[in-house]
């Protein structure tokens, strides 16, 4: 590391990872983060990935230089919450694996659920089994006996009570969590995901787009998204997952109304239509004039 040591990061917190000139992803840090100067990543090989995963099993071998980005965090713990009930499916367990670290270190109250396919499947089964805050984790193996699968009226308990979601995995897995909190009455402000894949509709009508330092306008059609028009047009676009998941993209909406399809926004901070995602979002005026 030398001079420059890796930033430190807080739990939730994901960096973006090039592989030789391979796509950019996205992955959780995944250990201590009171552990400074250290960065972990949990990557699950995936056959029928877009290539990241797989050049990552290839090409992360000791000694390798990889190109990565600076921690950013869509995905923070509450601190004022009264507990949190961690949830994790499969490598979605990743982000949970550092809040569990970090709350067993404030000496927070908090459960941790791990939902797998098969125990050989678990990911850090021996340090969620043998770690710091080993009582406080719940396995639950699909292909277990009935009475460890995931009931959710028994984890969630009766009463938000102040207490937090937090849910990473599969979109299958966060939308049934999601809509089991919802259900028993928790509020959309104390249930927090995070998706490390998505199908994101980029389809829509055609609208003019106008970049406000340039003040050059464009008209986006509907079979393309803002961010590829401006970078076809020579724009410098951050870019990165190009599906609305990691926020690499958002910039501030000056006038008209987003049409926001991205993932990382709550809906909260959508409803003040304050930022836009590049990559996917559209626009419900004609008119949209954008920081940029
Ligand atoms: Fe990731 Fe747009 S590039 S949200």
């Amino acid at each position: 590391m030398g001079d420059n040591p890796l930033p430190d990061f807080d739990a939730g917190a994901h960096v973006d990872l090039r592989i030789g000139g391979g796509p950019i992803r996205q992955y959780s840090l995944c250990n201590d983060p009171g552990i400074k100067g250290r960065y972990r990543l949990g990557i699950l090989l995936d056959p029928n990935s877009r290539g990241g995963s797989i050049a990552a099993h290839a090409e992360l071998i000791e000694g390798a230089v990889v190109e990565i980005g600076m921690p950013r965090n869509h995905f923070p713990l509450v601190s004022a919450a009264k507990g949190s009930l961690l949830f994790g499916g499969g490598i979605g367990i990743t982000p949970l694996l550092a809040m569990a670290y970090t709350l067993a270190e404030r000496g927070a109250a908090f459960d941790l659920h791990y939902s797998v396919r098969e125990r050989s499947r678990a990911a850090f089964f021996q340090e969620l089994t043998e770690g710091a805050f080993s009582d406080h984790v719940h396995f639950h193996f699909n292909d277990g006996p009935a009475g460890q699968l995931l009931d959710m009226s028994i984890a969630l308990g009766a009463e938000p009570d102040g207490r937090h979601v937090y849910v990473c995995g599969p979109a299958g897995f966060i939308d049934f969590i999601t809509n089991e909190a919802r259900m028993r009455g928790w509020p959309a402000s104390q249930i927090h995901s995070e998706r490390f894949d998505a199908d994101v509709d980029k389809s829509g009508g055609s609208f003019e787009f106008v970049a406000s330092s340039s003040q050059r306008s464009f008209i986006i059609p509907s079979d393309k998204t803002i961010a590829e028009v401006l970078l076809a047009a020579g724009v410098d676009v951050p870019v990165s997952c190009e599906q609305g998941i990691c926020g690499t993209c958002l910039c501030d909406v000056l006038e008209g109304v987003p049409d926001h399809r991205d993932l990382v926004q709550s809906d909260e901070e959508k409803s003040t239509n304050a930022q836009i995602a590049l990559c996917c979002s559209r626009s419900l005026s004609p008119k949209i004039v954008v920081r940029i």
